[in-house]
């Protein structure tokens, strides 16, 4: 059969890849049994403009007027800086997350204190009725007169009451609940999620209304992730975090008017989420006091730095084969630095068993916190504690060698700020610096120097 009459395609709903066949694992994002026959929507070129729409004209640069100061403050300062500054009007952001995660929370919260300032907002969702809006609302506080809810999955009619109402700010709770009647497919498949993205992002820039979508991050791929659409909007937020920890992550993905590497950070409370603006305290709260085992250590997230403790408890394995367990960093990664440990400093570990943890819950990758491993682990091999002022961070390699890492110094100022005294940090990374009042830097190169250090 000719191409050309074929109606349905397969669509990955994870990243919107398109194929002609099914395929048990995407080309696209290469994940597995994500590919869903969908019915494939063709515009022939030859229809033109349709009615009613009126071609751009080109405009010289100089004409564009750019307002400095028009960006709308949420009053929420982690949201504003991962924003850029503000919400901008007439972008689309996307805010995607974990079902439960607390999107609707933060977007009601912002709702929240627009409605404060009396701007006009429009909260949108195809998810819950008004009164369990309302419920959540009563949690987080007095709603001035100036939100208004809706509760509809249609999105040609959520269009026209937006041009009708003309709020400055405008939420879709979620967008994979809306659908568009011209779409056959059901909503949360692809095709619906892009045509309703693409009408959402025309009404933006037609109207200058900020939009905020919201995009549940689905795992079993019955349903188009935010992925699919992210390539449409202005600015991609993903919350990120642990439903059994309170603490929150914002993280900024994308972003058309700012810097990306932001993240903010909130803690769900009783009456919704309240900022953390100062993460390392937060996260260094209820922290052992004089116990082996337990040292502080530095991740850099966006470009703030933030203190974790790292705690490991090494014990004496009464099996054959030692267990070793890693919460919050990498398993393979503790695996390597007790081979190092082994290897390099003769310490007999190797019929120990070792388990890890980043207290506070938070998921670390980085490097950096490697020589924070390595000596909780030595801490509680020896049973001998750290001095609890001590910071410490760098990169080990396998030869044992401790690595220069980014952002040494903001580090060790965040640390200072604290009250910390003390601070083992990568020789390499010392010889760069400045000298810092009020903390001791102490350069090391190889593993053996760090530990010999805290003995
Ligand atoms: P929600 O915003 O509904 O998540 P999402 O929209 O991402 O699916 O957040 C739901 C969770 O947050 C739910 O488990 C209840 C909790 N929660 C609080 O702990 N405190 C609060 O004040 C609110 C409103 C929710
Ligand atoms: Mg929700």
């Amino acid at each position: 059969m000719a191409n050309a009459k074929k109606t349905t395609g397969f669509f990955c709903q994870e990243c919107g890849y398109e194929s002609s066949k099914w395929m048990g694992q995407c080309p696209g994002c290469k994940s597995w049994n994500t590919l869903v026959e969908e019915p494939v929507k063709r515009i022939s070129r030859a229809s033109g403009i349709s009615h009613g729409q009126t071609a751009a004209v080109p405009v010289p640069i100089q004409q564009i007027d750019l307002k400095q100061d028009d960006k709308i403050l949420t009053g929420i300062g982690e949201l504003d800086r991962v924003l850029g500054g503000g919400i901008v009007p007439g972008s689309l952001t996307l805010v995607g997350g974990d079902p439960g995660i607390g999107k609707s929370t933060l977007l009601l919260q912002v709702c929240y204190q627009l409605a404060q300032t009396g701007q006009k907002v429009l909260y949108t969702s195809g998810e819950e009725s008004a009164r369990q809006i309302k419920m959540r609302a009563d949690r987080i506080g007095k709603f001035a007169k100036e939100l208004y809810v809706l509760c509809e999955t249609n999105l040609d009619l959520i269009r026209d009451i937006l041009e009708r109402e003309k709020p400055v700010v405008a939420v879709i709770d979620s967008i994979q609940t809306m659908y568009r009647e011209t779409v056959s497919s059901a909503p949360g498949s692809v095709s619906q999620v892009r045509e309703a993205t693409g009408l959402l992002l025309q009404l933006a820039k037609g109207s200058g209304i900020a939009i905020f979508i919201v995009g549940h991050v689905t795992k079993d791929g019955t349903v188009a992730g935010p992925r699919v659409l992210e390539h449409m909007v202005d600015t991609v937020l993903y919350f990120e975090g642990d439903r059994h920890v309170a603490h929150r992550l914002l993280r900024g993905v994308k972003n058309r008017f700012g810097a990306t590497d932001e993240i903010g950070v909130f803690e769900m409370a009783e009456n919704g989420l309240k900022e953390v603006t100062n993460p390392s305290e937060y996260m260094l709260n209820g922290r052992p006091q004089d116990a082996a085992g337990s040292v502080v250590s530095s991740v850099v997230e966006g470009t703030r730095p933030i203190l974790l403790e790292v705690q490991a408890l090494v014990c004496r394995s009464n099996f054959g084969i030692p267990r070793r367990q890693a919460a919050g960093t990498d398993f393979n990664r503790l695996n390597l630095l007790m081979a190092v440990l082994e290897k390099r400093v003769g310490l007999q570990i190797s019929d120990h068993d070792a388990y890890v943890n980043l207290a506070g819950g938070m998921r670390i990758t980085e490097p950096a916190m490697d020589l924070g491993i390595v000596l909780a682990v030595v801490s509680s091999f020896k049973n001998r504690a750290i001095d609890e002022h001590t910071l410490c961070f760098g990169e080990v390699g396998l030869s044992g060698e401790v690595r220069a890492v980014s952002m040494a110094e903001g580090r060790i100022k965040e640390a200072k700020k604290l009250g910390f005294t003390t601070c083992i940090l990568p020789a390499a990374n010392l010889v760069k610096m400045k000298k810092i009042e009020g903390i001791e830097l102490l350069g090391v190169s190889n593993v053996q120097e760090a530990i010999e250090l805290i003995q």
